[in-house]
């Protein structure tokens, strides 16, 4: 590695660089209770429960090892990360990463509004452009664990960036960078942001 990307590391605040190694074969094998809520291929059909297909390796182990710890509860998976190592969080990860994730397709009449504050932001308000962190089409940037959004279901991203807002979902760091970002979102904004990244790719 040379300077200028560790110093590039390190201004992203890349923590867990020495992680296991996550084995997405292995992981195929550990998830059998998921499937039922996240289908077996992780795109799943149910609105309130994430798609997990495609999504970011690094940031699919820091979100179950926050719903294991509470930082994240999620009381539909009580308990069940419990008897779960690091080796098969990463493994579970490995495997869902290597998934490709369904797109969606956004309400026409929601259009224009969504896709004026994901690629433009409020500048009014001093809120930044979804795109600066989880990029133009959606894909996200899993070096800097920032999500993967495109395709995920509406109902989903409703609920967290109302969690956000609310404060009840605070697993976004000290930096508290989708609550601040949430607190500028009427619910109209979210309605129109939720459908617009449903279709987005
Ligand atoms: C009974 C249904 C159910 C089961 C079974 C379940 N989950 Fe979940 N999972 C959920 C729900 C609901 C959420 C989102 C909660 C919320 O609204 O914040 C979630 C969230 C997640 C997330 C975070 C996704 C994101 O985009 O942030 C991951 C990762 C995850 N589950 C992995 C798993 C794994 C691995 C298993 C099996 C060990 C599992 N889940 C079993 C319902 C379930
Ligand atoms: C400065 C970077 C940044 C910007 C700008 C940003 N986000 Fe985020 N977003 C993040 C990070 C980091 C997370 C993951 C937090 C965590 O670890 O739980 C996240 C998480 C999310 C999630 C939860 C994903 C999931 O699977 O549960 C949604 C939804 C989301 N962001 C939507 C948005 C929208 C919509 C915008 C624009 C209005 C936006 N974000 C702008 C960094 C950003």
């Amino acid at each position: 590695m040379n300077k200028l990307f560790v110093s590039l590391l390190l201004t992203l605040g890349i923590s867990g660089l020495a992680h296991a190694a996550g084995d997405a074969a292995a992981g195929q094998g550990k998830i059998a209770m998921c499937s039922a809520c996240h289908n077996a291929d992780g795109n799943s059909m149910v609105p309130n429960f994430p798609k997990l297909a495609g999504q970011g390796e690094r940031y699919l182990l820091k979100q179950m090892r926050d719903i294991k710890s509470g930082d994240r509860p999620v009381v539909e998976m009580t308990g069940m990360l419990d008897a779960m190592s690091e080796q098969d969080l990463a493994d579970i990860s490995a495997w869902y990463a290597s998934q490709k994730g369904t797109i969606g397709a956004a309400d026409p009449a929601l259009v224009e509004r969504g896709e004026a504050l994901y690629q433009g932001g409020k500048i009014v308000d001093g809120m930044p452009a979804c795109t600066g962190c989880h990029s133009p089409n959606g894909e996200g940037l899993d070096l800097a664990v920032y999500p993967k959004l495109n395709g995920q279901h509406s109902a989903y991203i409703t609920k967290q960036l109302t969690d956000f807002r609310e404060g009840d979902r605070t697993n976004d760091g000290d930096a508290m960078i989708m609550r601040s970002i949430a607190a500028k979102l009427s619910n109209k904004d979210i309605k129109a942001l939720s459908s617009y990244i449903n279709g987005l790719n």
